[in-house]
């Protein structure tokens, strides 16, 4: 019995009491494939591996999707400049909100979560998966759903050039996601995009 507790507590108890926000190494802001390269082998592929993605390419996927490649301005356009949406992933080791400010992880969630992305199979043992969220308190029109579809064309094209498989999917898990990323009453979660290394 005594035995059964240590293991019990050093394979599922301390890998969540040691789950912490996660300090991104600074996105690479330069090289990668040329666009118009990017642009002819950009395609939705949803053979994806459990192989693990390594931070620095976490970064660089967050950064083309959300970052600040200005002083206050990001990577993709918003309305009016109104920055309506927020980036959460889904990863093995938790769910964390992208605060691309300071580059980090913030830990919402701690654990294996990432059946409540989506019901899709290989989104369950994906790397990554992001979660785009409206943030309605910022703006409520049309805008919000476009800076979605930015941030997603940006994460297929680092994707063709870094030669990851990616697919968009608005096959979410609404609810779960809610819980799991500790949404507002004006967060709205709308579109996933899983991201992992090709078959
Ligand atoms: C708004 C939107 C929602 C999508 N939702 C899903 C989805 O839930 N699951 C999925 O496997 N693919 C989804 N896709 C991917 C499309 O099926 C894919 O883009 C389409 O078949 C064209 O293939 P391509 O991306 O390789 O050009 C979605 C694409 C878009 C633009």
């Amino acid at each position: 019995m005594r035995s059964l507790l240590i293991v019990l507590s050093l394979t599922i108890i301390s890998p969540m009491l040691l789950a912490q926000d996660i300090q991104l190494p600074a996105p690479q802001r330069t090289g990668g494939k040329a666009i118009f390269d990017t642009l002819a082998e950009r395609q939705t592929d949803r053979e994806i591996t459990d192989a693990d993605i390594d931070r620095q390419t976490l970064s660089d996927i967050l950064w083309a999707a959300y970052g600040f490649n200005r002083d206050d301005k990001r990577t993709i356009p918003t309305s009016r400049n109104k920055q309506d949406i927020d980036l959460y992933v889904f990863l093995k080791e938790g769910v964390y909100q992208y605060d691309a400010k300071t580059n980090k992880l913030i830990l919402k969630t701690a654990g294996d979560n990432r059946k409540g992305a989506g019901s899709q199979p290989f989104v369950h043992i994906a790397p990554i998966n992001l979660l785009y969220v409206l943030d309605k308190s910022k703006n409520d029109d049309v805008g919000g759903p476009i800076a979605c579809g930015c941030a997603i064309q940006s994460v297929y094209l680092v994707c063709a050039s870094k030669d990851l498989a990616c697919t968009v999917r608005t096959t979410i898990e609404k609810e779960a996601a809610k819980t799991l990323c500790k949404l507002t009453e004006k967060q709205v979660p709308t579109v996933g995009q899983t991201i992992g290394k090709k078959k």
